[in-house]
C-alpha cells in the first residue's frame, strides 16, 4: 500500500486497515467521532491518527457502548493534529468514568431484577424495573399500560 504525499489514507485505505466499510466510516465522521480532510482531487482523506479512534469505536462497539458515549470520551481529542499520550490519558478517564457509571447501574438492576424474579407482583406502584421512580404517575390517574 503506497501512502499519499500527504501521508494521509484515501477511505478504501482506512476501510481496508480497520475493516470498517466506508459507509460506516461516513456516518462515524457524521456523528463527530472522526474527521477527514480533502485531497487536491476532492477526496476523503484520513489521517493517519483516525485509525487509532477507528479502533477504539470497535472496542467500544464490542462492549456495548454506545457511540453518543464514545463521542463524549473523544471530545477531548484534537482533530487537527496527532494526538499526545495526555490527550489519551484524558479520553481513558472519561471512558473508566463512563464505564464505572454502567457497572453501577447493571449492578443496582441486576438487584432489582433478582427481587423482580422472586416476587413477581408486575405493580406498577411497587416494582421499579416496570415503573422506575413512578414514571406513569406523571401521564395522570389510572392505568396508563394495558
Ligand atoms: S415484579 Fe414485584 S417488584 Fe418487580
Amino acid at each position: 500500500m503506497v501512502a499519499h504525499p500527504d501521508d494521509a489514507l484515501s477511505v478504501g485505505e482506512v476501510s481496508r486497515r480497520t475493516g470498517v466499510a466506508a459507509s460506516a466510516l461516513h456516518y462515524y465522521e457524521s456523528l463527530g467521532l472522526i474527521s477527514s480532510h480533502r485531497s487536491p482531487g476532492n477526496q476523503r482523506r484520513y489521517a493517519r491518527h483516525m485509525v487509532r479512534r477507528i479502533s477504539l469505536i470497535l472496542v467500544a462497539k464490542r462492549l456495548g457502548i454506545p457511540l453518543a458515549d464514545v463521542r463524549d470520551a473523544f471530545e477531548p481529542l484534537p482533530h487537527d493534529r496527532r494526538p499526545t499520550a495526555h490527550d489519551w490519558r484524558r479520553v481513558s478517564t472519561r471512558w473508566k468514568r463512563t464505564l464505572e457509571e454502567r457497572r453501577s447501574q447493571i449492578e443496582r438492576l441486576e438487584k432489582e431484577l433478582n427481587g423482580c424474579i422472586g416476587c413477581g407482583c408486575l405493580s406498577m406502584k411497587a416494582c421499579r424495573l416496570l415503573n422506575p421512580e413512578d414514571a406513569l404517575a406523571d401521564r395522570g390517574p389510572g392505568p396508563q399500560r394495558l
